[in-house]
């Protein structure tokens, strides 16, 4: 299954899932192209080294999202990819796109949903005083962070904790969660019934955790 990665930032996601990738745990799954919106971003950088072909297309350049999207699919369907995954991507998706990847868009959220969506999740969370947080990966629909539910990975909020030492107990676990995830994609193990996402074969050292679904 070819994979196109989306992303905005520093990319440490899309690693791991170059990391999986090195070690054949993606199964099936191969990256083999990576977008970004925001010209020089590390997760470029990283591709780059990986040797995986990228692509910018900046929102700023497009009058309408659905303009942008188009201009996404272009890039995308050239390489041929099957399975869109949102590591970081700080774009609202829209039907332009969405509608052509029927539960083929994944994105990771940096918080249990459907608490806290949207930007700065670990602020939110930590703000509010919650006791556990941690990740969510879910298929993509036109709301914000709102698609049905694939994983979650949860992690303490521990006294003395600050938003950023939150913020990387939550990121250690995306790592680990995501490539999971899209190899349990690629593998065909993931099945969608309205809102309910099922699971087959959870790699054993996953299905012990009590705190991981996945
Ligand atoms: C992660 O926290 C992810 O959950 C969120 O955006 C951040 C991306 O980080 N969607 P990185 O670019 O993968 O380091």
């Amino acid at each position: 299954m070819k994979v196109g990665v989306l992303a905005s930032g520093s990319g440490t996601n899309l690693q791991a899932l170059i990391h999986a990738a090195s070690r054949g745990e993606l199964g099936p799954a191969r990256i083999v192209v990576v977008g970004a919106n925001v010209p020089g971003c590390g997760a470029l950088e990283r591709a780059a080294q990986a040797g995986i072909p990228t692509f910018v297309r900046s929102h700023k350049d497009f009058a309408t999202r659905e303009d942008f999207d188009r201009a996404l699919l272009d890039e995308l369907r050239r390489h041929g990819v099957g399975l869109v995954v949102l590591a970081g991507f700080m774009r609202i998706l829209t039907p332009t796109l969405l509608d052509v990847f029927p539960h083929r868009v994944v994105n990771i959220h940096p918080a249990l949903l459907p608490a806290f969506p949207g930007v700065h999740a670990q602020k939110q969370a930590f703000d509010y005083g919650v006791r556990f947080s941690g990740c969510t990966v879910h298929f993509v629909d036109a709301g914000t962070d709102t698609g049905p539910i694939i994983a979650h990975a949860v992690v303490p909020v521990l006294d003395g904790d600050d938003e950023e030492a939150l913020r990387l107990r939550i990121l250690a676990e995306e790592h680990r969660l995501y490539p999971a995830v899209i190899r349990a994609i690629a593998e065909g193990r993931v099945s969608v019934n309205g809102r309910r996402v099922h699971v087959r074969g959870t790699p054993a050292e996953l299905r012990d955790s009590r705190m991981r679904s996945l």
